[in-house]
């Protein structure tokens, strides 16, 4: 392990190793308004949702590393605390990555980048017509977190109003994630986009408690063959077969391979763990569970 305390390394290679590891990270396009009322536009990536009810979102204008000045976005939510965040698809990619040069306070982003400002319902910052996405938000805590360089500056602000471009919904009105297609930013030069294989289903209801990994055989806990994944599985079914269920599945569809190994038991433990990762890959877990637990019964 390459171990270490962040106080030990200059900024710019903690900021890599912690850009590189907390990724991906949901960008925001937030928008606000100068002081002279033009409009600012700039994508941030220390970006959540932190609550639902109330709605809040948090980002992070943090100080330049460079010069340790503050950026256009935290000056304007000083002076005015209103922002609309624009979520960002993949076909806004190099557009919000030019807003995220640093123009002179006064230039518009807008006209930079090419996107559409439109008006807002209930804040005065402009919204991103190409974004998905978009929440008017009122901002109520604004939490320095330093006063050097690289220092953050946590916006804290509630969702007020939400816009969702029906082009990204489907049939029950539910954003279809292969249709928003958001893009991430990873660290330095790399992003990502959350579409086609990328975007995977887990099926472990939250309010269903599994078996846990524990319930598992040591040997099973320990196979070269299964992977994390394999057990995480397995430690999601709801029950462990019975010994009758297991028993009648060794006999009616085993008893060839436990003949067939019966001199070498660390041959059919393999046998039969390979399978168990094979019937897990077809989604057949509880039957894999139990041609592990034949082992040894
Ligand atoms: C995708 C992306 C994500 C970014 N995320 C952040 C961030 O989370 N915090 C930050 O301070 N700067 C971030 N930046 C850099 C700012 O966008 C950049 O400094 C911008 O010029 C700030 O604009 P402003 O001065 O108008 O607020 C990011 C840039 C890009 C392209």
């Amino acid at each position: 392990m390459l171990t270490f305390e962040p106080k030990d390394l200059p900024i710019p290679q903690l900021h890599q190793y912690l850009l590189n590891s907390i990724a991906p990270r949901p960008i925001a396009l937030a928008s606000t308004l100068n002081d002279d009322g033009s409009p600012n536009l700039a994508p941030f990536s220390f970006f959540n949702l932190f609550s639902v009810n109330p709605p809040v979102v948090v980002f992070s204008p943090a100080r330049r590393g460079r010069d340790n000045t503050t950026k256009h976005t935290y000056d304007n939510l000083k002076r005015r605390p209103e922002v609309v965040i624009n979520l960002v698809s993949f076909g806004m990619t190099q557009q919000c990555s030019l807003a995220g040069v640093d123009f002179a306070q006064g230039i518009s982003e807008f006209d930079k980048t090419g996107l559409t400002p439109i008006d807002s319902e209930i804040v005065n910052p402009f919204r991103v017509k190409e974004s998905p996405v978009q929440l008017e938000c009122k901002v109520f805590e604004i939490k320095e977190l330093g006063e050097n360089g690289g220092a953050g500056n946590l916006i804290l602000a509630e969702i007020v109003k939400v816009h969702i471009n029906e082009d990204v919904l489907n049939e029950e009105k539910m954003i279809d994630p292969h249709k928003i297609d958001l893009i991430g930013r990873m660290g330095g030069s790399y992003w990502c986009r959350a579409s086609g294989d990328s975007v995977f289903t887990v099926n472990n209801p939250p309010t269903k408690i599994g078996i846990g990994v524990d319930s598992l055989p040591p040997e099973v806990i320990d196979s070269n063959i299964l992977s994390g994944n394999d057990l995480g599985r397995l430690g999601q079914l709801l029950e462990l077969p019975n010994e009758t269920e297991v028993n009648d599945y060794k006999l009616l569809e085993l008893s060839e391979l436990f003949i067939e190994h019966e001199d070498n038991s660390a041959m059919l433990e393999k046998k039969l763990h390979q399978l168990a990762k094979d019937l897990i890959s077809n989604n057949k877990v509880e039957e894999a569970l139990t041609v592990l637990l034949t082992y040894n019964d």
